[in-house]
């Protein structure tokens, strides 16, 4: 993957890359936030450690991203596998945009690149196991194109999970 830079639809302009060694202090920092606010993540509520993060965001990924604006981080994605072996060509995706940045078409921005990189990558399906019922982001997903082809009862906290499915090809 190389360096693109995306206008968002509130006229940001948003360079997406690869995320660098210099990058994992404040994706760490980020994440911790996000996990700490229950936000979007099934993680127990709380401090994350940096080790827990790197398990979780970093290790045996297809690809990690990050989303700036200038040289600030504001959001991030990464790749992987969603199944092993014969199902391994449908990739999954994790998704996060800093609450000073949300609202601006950043998550727009990074799903839709996340989209060609998986299929560059050898992708032909993309799959989210567990979108938090609530969560505003279903919105950004249902827009480009993912279908629900399940639901799973009080998966987090009593709340249910989507699952949600959609072709890359
Ligand atoms: C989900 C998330 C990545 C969206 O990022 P974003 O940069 O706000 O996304 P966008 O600006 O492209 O659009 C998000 C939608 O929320 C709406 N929105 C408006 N203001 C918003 C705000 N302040 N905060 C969040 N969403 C807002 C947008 O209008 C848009 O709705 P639409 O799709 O119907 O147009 C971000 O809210 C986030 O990081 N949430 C916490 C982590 C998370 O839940 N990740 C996904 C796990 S499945």
């Amino acid at each position: 993957m190389t360096r693109v830079s995306v206008r968002t639809s509130a006229g940001l302009d948003v360079t997406i890359r690869p995320a660098a060694e210099d990058d994992y202090e404040a994706l760490h920092a980020a994440f911790a936030a996000l996990v700490l606010a229950d936000e979007g993540y099934p993680h127990e509520p709380g401090p994350l450690l940096y080790e827990e993060f790197a398990h979780y965001w970093l290790e045996n990924k297809s690809l990690v991203a990050v989303g700036c604006v200038g040289r600030q981080l504001a959001g991030s994605y990464h790749l992987t596998p969603n199944f092993l072996g014969r199902a391994s060509h449908i990739g999954n995706g994790g998704y996060f945009v800093l609450p000073e940045w949300r609202g601006k078409g950043i998550g727009t921005a990074l799903v839709t690149h996340s989209l060609g990189a998986a299929r560059k990558l050898g992708f032909d399906a993309m799959q989210f196991n567990l979108v938090r019922e609530t969560n505003p982001a279903r919105q950004l997903y249902e827009r480009l194109g993912f279908e629900i082809v399940g639901r799973i009862p009080d998966a987090v906290g009593g709340e249910a999970g989507i699952i949600y499915w959609r072709r890359l090809t």
